[in-house]
């Protein structure tokens, strides 16, 4: 395996792939690897004969007040994991190998980006489409990989892709969970023992509401309300959005009468963090049920 610091070697690796007619597939992440990430890196290696695992905290998609600075970084150890996943290069930059002096060029997704987490992180979208962009057009990757729990950034990336006629396939991978439901998340280190409890409520949450739909409910409001009822169980819980959106476009939606994603944010205090809380995701595509419905 591979370590490699700059976009010109990066690309040369991958020109040199792409002439001798090899598939290359990349894996985008910020590192701090568990096993959702891995879980990715398999499903590149399934679909490529060049498996390219990006290792970047990408400054752009942080606000100045959250966790840029505290983010958790382990190259060294993020380096032995690619190397016994079968990864063939990791691409770890320096920041201004992605921003060179003077950067002005930004990309913007439209609709997709501004509910959810658009909505509570205005910036983040932005940075994150940008950052994307640039791997690819440094990976030049046949396909990439992102992961489910980020729902709203693989509608993001997978529009992106489209929209700049990159000719890279986006492909989703199911969100990683702990053997009780918890989506893997880099960030779930900041939990301690009591507050990582209280945040299977998330999951608590999407069970109920799906549960709920699989009856036959198709009403946004009770939906809702019976996910948020399981989230108010956490005392600590601190509600950014509960909403149920069209599991393509993102939009609002006036019945389950096609596929939607129930989208979770909730903060949870977290003294390990530099901001003293911690943020987690979660969704699930819910579809109508009927009680004759027997999933
Ligand atoms: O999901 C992430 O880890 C990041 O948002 C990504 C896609 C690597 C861009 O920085």
């Amino acid at each position: 395996m591979e370590l490699v610091r700059t976009v010109a070697a990066l690309g040369a690796r991958a020109d040199a792939a792409r002439a001798a007619g090899r598939r290359v597939a990349l894996v985008p992440t910020m590192g701090a690897l568990h096993k959702g990430h891995l879980a990715l890196v398999a499903e590149a290696r399934r679909r490529a004969e060049l498996v390219i695992v990006s290792i970047f905290v990408n400054p752009t998609q942080f606000a100045p007040n959250e966790d840029l600075a505290s983010y958790p970084r382990d190259l060294d150890g993020d380096v032995a994991k690619c190397r016994a996943a079968g990864v063939d290069v990791v691409f770890a930059p320096a920041p201004a190998e992605l921003y060179p002096e003077g950067a002005q060029t930004w990309v913007e997704v439209g609709e997709l980006a501004k509910p959810l987490c658009g909505a509570s992180r205005p910036h983040f979208f932005r940075g994150v489409a940008t950052v994307v962009a640039k791997l690819f057009a440094a990976a030049r990757p046949h396909v990439a990989v992102f992961g489910e729990k980020d729902y709203q950034q693989l509608q993001v990336v997978k529009r992106l892709a489209r929209d700049l006629l990159l000719g890279v396939e986006v492909v989703g991978v199911p969100t990683a969970r702990e053997p009780d439901g918890l989506a893997r998340s880099s960030r779930n280190v900041y939990l301690d023992a009591a507050m990582r409890g209280e945040a299977l409520a998330l999951v608590r949450a999407l069970d109920a509401a799906e549960a709920l739909a699989r009856t036959g409910e198709r009403s946004p409001a009770a939906l809702l309300e019976t996910a948020h009822k399981e989230l108010l169980r956490a005392p600590h819980a601190d509600v950014d959005y509960v909403e149920l959106r069209d599991a393509e476009t993102l939009a609002a939606v006036a019945a389950l009468d096609r596929p939607a994603v129930l989208a979770l944010a909730v903060r949870f205090p977290a003294p390990r963090a530099a901001s003293g809380a911690v943020r987690l995701i979660d969704n699930r595509v819910l579809r109508p049920g009927s009680q004759e419905d027997p999933r």
